[in-house]
């Protein structure tokens, strides 16, 4: 089980000020730690450590006791945890991944998928998983939102396609009886908001002046509350395994307060154990019976992604379950956290969810020829 394979993984994650120069130091920490414990060479990197026309990077490694500063090989396999949500981070990692191919030829364990629309175009290609999607279309001009409008009962979730955490979502009331628009959303710091306009055409230019020509979508409103209308998600991990075969590693339901529109964690969301708590919310069988289809899709969807774009090694996909007990497939994140297993308290989940990318790559390294 522990044969040692030969090559590298490289992790891949923000620069930050703090005592240690990158983010997600703890993350970063265990994942070194398995790494040691199942024969994998293992290090962390940021695009700052990549010079041009060198072919050593300075690394970091956690080993006993303390992280270790030295210089390294190139990574064979590099697994991208650097979010890059503004442009300059975005163009920084190109450049630093760039000069990384001159010198060495690696590959990514998994992708980043390419906005929330162009998945749900992916997803509409595979059949089965088509009942579940909601209705959703780019968000274009205000005149196109106010014929969405109009043929969905005068309501709208828009979010932007390249958002997280529940971030600069709004939903739009403005039935085609009334003149009125209502508002709910939550800003750029994830504060929520609330606006009323007494003419449609005022709120839709409003809604245009805050999506300030970032891309978004229209999705279909979909109540997914709890009974005492709290916003519920929930998510899945799926990931490949030591054998590269995709596995669901847990799922966790999230819970937001009354009244807050999202349920992300970032948001003030609450994780707890998924299958209890829809079975709470919907009774024992129909729980059960809902928590059996988000298995069932969650088996399916990394399969067609991959199928669409190529490699990829774990996801994070949000479910919403609305009042009849339907389940809604929301998004999937290419990135996803994993610090609802610990809050719930499912160890094996939580440490999976740190095993699994290891032991993938380490399956990757030793079935390469
Ligand atoms: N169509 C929708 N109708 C109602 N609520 C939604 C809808 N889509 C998302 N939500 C809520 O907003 C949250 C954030 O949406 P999501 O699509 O997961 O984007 P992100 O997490 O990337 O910001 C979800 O977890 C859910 O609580
Ligand atoms: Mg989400």
């Amino acid at each position: 089980m522990n044969k040692r394979a030969r090559g590298m993984l490289g992790i891949l994650v923000r620069e930050a000020d703090g005592i240690l120069p990158f983010s997600e130091a703890d993350f970063c920490r265990r994942l070194c730690l398995i790494g040691q414990r199942r024969g994998m060479k293992v290090y962390v990197f940021t695009p700052s450590s990549v010079s041009a026309g060198q072919s050593s990077i300075r690394g970091f490694c956690f080993e006993n006791g303390s992280w270790q500063q030295r210089m390294y090989a190139p990574p064979d396999i590099v697994y991208d945890r650097c979010f890059s949500y503004d442009r300059r981070t975005l163009h920084r990692k190109h450049i630093a991944m760039k000069r990384l191919a001159g010198v060495h030829q690696f590959s990514y364990l998994t992708r980043g998928l390419s906005g929330k629309w162009n998945v749900h175009r992916a997803l509409l290609g595979c059949p089965e998983l088509v009942p579940y999607l909601p209705d959703t279309l780019p968000y274009r001009t205000e005149s196109q939102l106010e014929l969405w409008l109009d043929s969905h009962q005068g309501e709208a979730f828009l979010k932007p396609q390249h958002g997280t955490h529940g971030k600069r979502t709004l939903h739009i009331i403005s039935p085609s009886s009334s003149e009125k628009l209502l508002l709910t959303g939550r800003d750029g710091q994830n504060q929520i908001l609330h606006r009323q306009f007494h003419s449609r055409q005022e709120g839709l230019n409003w809604i245009h002046s805050f999506i300030a020509n970032r891309p978004y979508i229209m999705q279909a409103y979909l109540e997914l509350v709890t009974s005492g209308k709290e916003p519920f998600d929930i998510r899945a991990l799926m990931q490949k395994n030591a054998q590269g075969c995709w596995e669901l590693t847990g799922m966790a339901a999230r819970i937001g307060a009354k009244e807050t529109l999202t349920s992300n964690l970032h948001g003030g969301g609450v994780p707890r154990e998924a299958e209890s708590f829809l079975r709470s919310e919907f009774g024992i069988g129909p729980g059960s019976r809902i928590a059996d289809t988000v298995r069932e899709l969650s088996g399916k969807i990394p399969v067609c992604l991959e199928s669409r774009f190529g490699r990829l090694a774990e996801l994070g996909i949000d479910f919403g379950v609305d009042r009849s007990g339907k389940v809604w497939v929301l998004e999937t994140n290419s990135k996803p956290g994993r610090s609802s297993f610990f809050r719930i308290g499912d160890a094996v989940s939580a440490r999976k969810s740190f095993e699994n990318p290891i032991l993938y790559a380490r399956y990757l390294l030793l079935s390469k020829p």
